[in-house]
C-alpha cells in the first residue's frame, strides 16, 4: 500500500528549515538508539542549504553528529571544491562546522572524467557499506530531497533513462538540457529508505508542486517516490503552497513544530 504522505506547511523559509532541524535530530536519535548509527542521503541544489546552517548553528540540541553517516542522493560531473558541487555546498554550510567523522562521509568522487566509473564506485561503497548481498537495495534512515521546476528531484530528470533503472543503486544519468552527466540514486533506493522528506520554498515552486501533489496522471519524477515502507514528508512554505487546493490543505498537519 502507498504510504501516507504527510504534508506540512510552514509559514516562511525560516519555519520550514526549523521544522525540518527538529524533524532531523528525532529521527537522528530514534537511529542511533536502535542501530548505533543514523545514515542520511543529503540533497543539493540551494533549497537545503538553510537546514544544513541551521543545524550547524546548533539549534537543535544534541545532534549526535559522531554517528552520522552521510551520503549524497545525486551530485553534478564536478570536482569537490567546485562551486557547483553538492558536496561542496553541505561541506560549507554544515559538515565544516559539525562534529562529523570523516570517515562517515561518503560523497560521490565525481571528479572523475569517466561518468559511469563515478557511478559503478559509488554503488561499490553504498554496497560495502550497507553490507549488502547482490539484488538488495540499502536502507536510508533519512532521504532529503527537493523538487526541481520541471517535477525532477535528485537527479532524476523527466524524459531520462534512469528513471528506468531497476537494479543498480546509482547511476550515471546523461541530462540534454545540461549536455552532462549527473549522478544519482535510482528509484529502488529511494524507495526503500525509512524517511524521505522533501524540502520545497518559494513562489516559484507553488505550480509544478500543485502538480505534483494533486495530479497524479502528470507522472513527474518526484511522484515515483513512495517508499514502500517508510514515511513521505513534504515540508513546505506558504508561498510554495500557494496554488494548492483547500482539499489538499486541509490534509496538511499543521505547521507546530
Ligand atoms: C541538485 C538537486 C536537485 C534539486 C532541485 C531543486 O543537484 O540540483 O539535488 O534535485 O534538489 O533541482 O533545487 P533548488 O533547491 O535549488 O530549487
Amino acid at each position: 500500500m502507498a504510504p501516507q504522505r504527510e504534508i506540512r506547511i510552514l509559514d516562511n523559509s525560516e519555519d520550514l528549515f526549523q521544522a525540518a532541524a527538529v524533524d532531523f535530530a528525532a529521527l537522528a536519535t530514534e537511529a542511533v538508539r536502535q542501530t548505533g548509527r543514523f545514515c542520511v542521503a543529503l540533497s543539493g541544489g540551494s533549497t537545503p542549504k538553510g537546514l544544513y546552517s541551521l543545524l550547524a548553528d546548533d539549534v537543535v540540541p544534541s545532534i549526535p553528529w559522531g554517528r552520522i553517516c552521510f551520503f549524497w542522493g545525486d551530485e553534478r560531473h564536478v570536482p569537490p571544491d567546485n562551486p557547483e558541487s553538492n558536496y561542496a555546498m553541505a561541506y560549507e554550510a554544515m559538515l565544516s562546522k559539525v562534529p562529523v567523522r570523516l570517515q562517515n562521509v561518503f560523497r560521490i568522487h565525481a571528479e572523475l572524467k569517466d561518468a559511469d566509473a563515478v557511478a559503478v564506485s559509488y554503488e561499490q561503497d553504498l554496497r560495502t557499506f550497507f553490507n549488502l548481498r547482490p539484488g538488495e537495495f540499502p536502507r536510508f534512515d533519512l532521504v532529503l530531497l527537493g523538487l526541481g521546476p520541471d517535477g525532477h528531484t535528485a537527479s532524476l530528470f523527466p524524459g531520462t533513462t534512469a528513471l528506468h533503472e531497476k537494479d543498480r543503486l546509482v547511476v550515471a544519468n546523461w541530462v540534454e538540457k545540461f549536455k552532462a552527466y549527473r549522478f544519482t540514486l535510482t528509484l529502488p533506493v529511494l524507495n526503500q529508505s525509512a524517511c524521505v522528506m522533501f524540502l520545497v520554498s518559494g513562489k516559484e515552486k507553488s505550480e509544478i508542486l500543485r502538480e505534483v501533489l494533486e495530479n497524479p496522471s502528470a507522472d513527474l519524477p518526484s511522484q515515483k517516490v513512495r517508499p514502500a515502507d517508510g514515511r513521505l514528508l513534504w515540508l513546505v512554505d506558504r508561498v510554495a503552497a500557494s496554488a494548492l487546493s483547500h482539499q489538499t490543505k486541509d490534509t496538511a498537519r499543521p505547521a507546530n513544530f
